[in-house]
C-alpha cells in the first residue's frame, strides 16, 4: 500500500463524561530496548507486556534479519533468542524501520562494533530526521557510515572490525544518541565513557544492568553525569515486564483534565522520574491526579493514576524539565489551550526534529482551532481560552505523527466544534488501541471523510 492510500482522516466532538478504568499499551523505549538487548544474549528472553505497535514490530523484523529468533507467543508475550554480544550478522537485506527513530538509532549503535554492513531505510518522516547525531560518535569506535546529503536515511554502517574504547561528551540530550553509543560500547574491549548533561531516559542502563552488564554512573562536579560501560559483556536471560508507557497515558490523562465531569483511572503507568515531567507540570497547572498503588514492576517503579476534571491555570514550564516529557509537549500544549492565562514552553529545539517538526505542527493546529499561539524558534506561547474557551472546527495536519493526531483529537473532545485530523494511520505507531480506549470511556472519534 502506498502512503496515500492508508490515510485515515478522523475527528473527535465535543464528548459527555468521561469514565472507566483503562491501562495504557506497553512502554515504547522499553519495548525496543527489551528485544534488542534480547537479541544481544544467548538463551530465552521472556518479555511480557511488549507494545505491538508498528514502530516495536520494526524492530523486533530488524532483529531476526540481523540473526536473533523473535517469536510471538500471545498477546504481548514474546521469546526472543539471542546470538549474543558480537554476534548479529550481516542482514541480506535492507532494514526498514518505518516511522521509528528509535527503533534505527539503537540498531545503528547495536551493530556499529560488529564487523558487519547494515543498510538502514524507514519511511518518509523518518528519512528527513537527522542521523549525524548518531553516526558522527559511532565512527569513533571506527564505524564507517555513508548517508544521503545532509546526513539522511537511507544509510550504509559498516561496523568496525578492531572497535576501540572511546569517551565522548554528548552534543545533543538525546536518549536515543546514548543509547545507541552504550550498545556500540558493549561489543568493545574496555571501558566506554558516554557523558551527559541533561539527564534523558535511563531504560537503556538499567537493562544493561539487569541483563548482568557492567555498567556505572559517576556524578562530574560540573554536574553532568558520566556513564561507564565495560564491554565484551555476556548478557544473561533475565525476563522482561514492560511497564505501561506514560506518553500514551498522558492521551488520556489530559482528555479526563479538559472533559467536564470526568473521572477516570489510568492503571499501571510507569513512573520513572525521567519520564514523568507531564504530570508534575499538570499538577502545577492545578490537575487533580492522585498516583495510587504504587509498586515495582521488574525495576521501574509503577503506580495508578486517578485524574478527575480539573481547572487548569497557565504556567511556567522550566526548559530543564524538557527531557523528562520530551514527547509530551503537544498534548501539553491542548491541555494549555483549555487554561486560563497563559503557558510558556522554552529549550524545545529538539522538538522540530522528531517525527514531524512537532513546534510548527502544534502551532498551526492550535491556530487552525482558535487558539492564541506564538511559536519561537525554541518553544511556543500557548494563551489559555478557558475551560469551555476553545473554538475548535479546524483541520490539522498531522505530518505522519502519531502524538499531533492524538494531541488534537483529545482536544477535540472538550472544544464547542469537532476537531478533524486528516491521518490518523500513524497512530499505530505508538497505540493501535488509541480509538477503542478512548471509545471505551466515552470519547467520541470517529473516522470523518469528506
Ligand atoms: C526515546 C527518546 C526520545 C523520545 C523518543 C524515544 C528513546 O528521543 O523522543 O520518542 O526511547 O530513547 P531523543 O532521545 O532523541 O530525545
Amino acid at each position: 500500500m502506498n502512503d496515500a492510500a492508508k490515510f485515515s482522516p478522523l475527528a473527535a466532538r465535543k464528548s459527555g463524561v468521561l469514565k472507566g478504568r483503562v491501562t495504557a499499551p506497553g512502554d515504547k523505549s522499553v519495548s525496543h530496548r527489551a528485544l534488542i538487548l534480547g537479541a544481544l544474549t544467548v538463551g530465552e528472553t521472556k518479555i511480557t507486556g511488549l507494545l505491538e505497535a508498528e514502530d516495536v514490530l520494526n524492530t523486533a523484523e530488524a532483529m531476526r534479519r540481523l540473526g536473533a529468533d523473535v517469536v510471538h507467543r500471545g498477546e504481548g508475550e514474546w521469546r526472543v533468542h539471542g546470538v549474543g554480544v558480537g554476534g548479529f550478522r550481516e542482514p541480506p537485506d535492507v532494514l526498514d524501520f518505518g516511522n521509528s527513530g528509535t527503533g534505527v538509532r539503537l540498531t545503528m549503535g547495536a551493530v556499529a562494533t560488529v564487523p558487519i554492513t547494515t543498510i538502514f531505510t524507514g519511511d518518509a518522516s523518518l528519512r528527513r530526521r537527522p542521523m549525524r547525531r548518531v553516526l558522527d560518535p559511532l565512527s569513533l569506535f571506527g564505524a564507517v557510515a555513508e548517508s544521503r546529503e545532509g546526513g539522511f536515511l537511507p544509510v550504509t554502517l559498516k561496523g568496525a572490525r578492531t572497535p576501540f574504547p572511546i569517551e565522548h561528551r554528548l552534543q545533543v540530550a538525546s536518549a536515543q544518541v546514548k543509547s545507541a553509543l552504550l550498545l556500540a560500547a558493549l561489543n568493545v574491549p574496555g571501558r566506554s565513557t558516554i557523558i551527559e548533561r541533561a539527564a534523558t531516559r535511563d531504560h537503556t542502563e538499567r537493562m544493561i544492568k539487569a541483563f548482568g552488564g557492567t555498567i556505572a554512573v559517576e556524578p562530574l562536579p560540573d554536574g553532568a553525569s558520566a556513564i561507564h560501560v565495560t564491554g565484551e559483556a555476556e548478557f544473561k536471560p533475565t525476563p522482561i515486564a514492560v511497564p505501561s508507557d506514560p506518553s500514551s497515558a498522558a492521551f488520556p490523562l489530559v482528555a479526563a483534565l479538559i472533559v467536564p465531569g470526568s473521572d477516570i483511572t489510568i492503571t499501571s503507568v510507569m513512573l520513572n522520574p525521567r519520564r514523568i515531567g507531564l504530570i508534575e507540570t499538570l499538577k502545577e497547572m492545578g490537575a487533580d491526579i492522585t498516583i495510587t498503588n504504587v509498586r515495582d514492576n521488574g525495576g521501574e517503579g509503577i503506580g495508578d493514576l486517578v485524574v478527575r476534571h480539573s481547572a487548569l491555570r497557565g504556567t511556567d514550564v522550566p526548559p530543564e524539565r524538557a527531557p523528562t516529557m520530551i514527547d509530551e509537549y503537544p498534548v501539553l500544549a491542548v491541555a494549555a489551550a483549555f487554561a486560563q492565562g497563559r503557558t510558556t514552553m522554552r529549550g524545545l529545539e529538539e522538538l522540530r526534529v522528531k517525527e514531524s517538526d512537532r513546534l510548527a505542527a502544534v502551532a498551526a493546529g492550535l491556530k487552525a482551532n482558535g487558539v492564541r499561539v506564538v511559536e519561537s524558534s525554541d518553544g511556543m506561547i500557548v494563551e489559555g481560552q478557558g475551560a469551555d474557551g476553545v473554538l475548535g472546527g479546524g483541520d490539522v495536519l498531522t505530518h505522519m505523527d502519531h502524538r499531533i493526531a492524538m494531541s488534537f483529537l483529545v482536544m477535540g473532545l472538550a472544544s464547542r466544534n469537532r476537531v478533524r485530523v486528516d491521518d490518523g494511520s500513524m497512530i499505530a505507531t505508538s497505540f493501535p488501541n488509541f480509538q477503542d480506549l478512548m471509545g471505551g470511556i466515552g470519547a467520541a472519534i470517529a473516522r470523518s471523510d469528506r
